[in-house]
């Protein structure tokens, strides 16, 4: 299957990449729904919606500085590293992530869009202000320069819309592309989910990789089981022998 799944990529000219917190687990950030995943320790509803933000900001505060110290200690794995190999490789490559730790801009990509925010940057609850602030913790109920209204994390909740424009980009290119490389997602939470059956629609390969089967595996052309941090660097290695 490996060499299926290689001899696909090593002839496109066009490939987009869609991760999820899959690819991190072996840097070592939680995911979210697998085995002692995030969401099995905490209660989503109370940390990532806009309605437990409204109701309790220092508490959802407290959730996402503990989660900015696990991420601020972390680094990116092989399975990140192989992803900027393949971006060197692939002419017309775009990496589609659900993820807010931003590992893949600290491995090297470049092509990239973040469909769920990122983990470092903050917005105004009332203004535009909107800015990267690495800073650990965040003061407990930080406030806007501008406007000293309550910033909050610049991250997609839960029963939140994707940023339109972001969507769009996202999108375009996976109705345009050969094929889509799928790693470590679950597959199930929208509207990131519905891109790999807009690829498959559009009649691309989809190569998945992830420890378990999940719901795209159904429509994916080549599943490999394994972990991302082996097996992508196995598929990527190949194209320098
Ligand atoms: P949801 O089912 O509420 O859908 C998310 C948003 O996408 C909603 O506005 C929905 O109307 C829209 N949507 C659904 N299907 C769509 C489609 N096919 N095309 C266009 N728009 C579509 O999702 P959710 O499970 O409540 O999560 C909301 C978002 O928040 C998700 O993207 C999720 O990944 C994200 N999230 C992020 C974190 C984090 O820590 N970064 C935590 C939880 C949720
Ligand atoms: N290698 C490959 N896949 C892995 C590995 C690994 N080492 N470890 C775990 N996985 C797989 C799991 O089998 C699971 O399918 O990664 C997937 C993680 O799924 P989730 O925890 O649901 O994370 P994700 O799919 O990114 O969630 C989507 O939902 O909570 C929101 O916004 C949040 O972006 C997140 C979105
Ligand atoms: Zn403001």
């Amino acid at each position: 299957m490996i060499k299926k799944a290689r001899e696909a990529i090593l002839h496109c000219r066009r490939l987009r990449v869609l991760t999820g917190a899959g690819i991190s687990a072996e840097s070592g950030v939680p995911t979210f729904r697998g085995a002692n995943g995030l969401w099995g320790k905490y209660n989503v509803m109370e940390l990532a919606t806009p309605e437990a933000f409204q109701r309790n900001p220092e508490l959802v505060w407290k959730f996402y500085n503990w989660r900015r110290e696990v991420i601020a200690k972390v680094k990116p794995n092989p399975a990140h590293k192989a992803l900027v190999d393949l971006e060197k490789i692939i002419p017309d490559f775009l990496l589609i992530t659900q993820n807010v730790d931003g590992l893949h801009q600290q491995a090297g990509n470049k092509n990239m869009v973040e469909l769920h925010g990122n983990i470092w940057w903050v917005k105004c609850t009332t203004c535009e202000y909107l800015a990267q602030d690495r800073s650990i913790p965040l003061p407990s109920l930080p406030t806007c320069p501008k406007c000293s209204s309550l910033l909050r994390p610049n991250v997609v909740w839960f029963g939140e819309a994707l940023d339109p424009e972001v969507l769009d980009k996202a999108i375009e290119a996976i109705e345009n592309t050969e094929v889509l490389l799928v790693i470590g997602t679950s597959a199930v939470v929208q509207p990131a989910a519905s891109l790999i059956w807009l690829a498959k629609e559009k009649g691309a390969l989809i190569i998945e990789i992830n420890i378990e089967k999940t719901e795209a595996s159904e429509i994916a052309d080549i599943t490999l089981l394994g972990k991302a941090g082996e097996v992508l660097p196995q598929l990527v290695k190949s194209f320098r022998e």
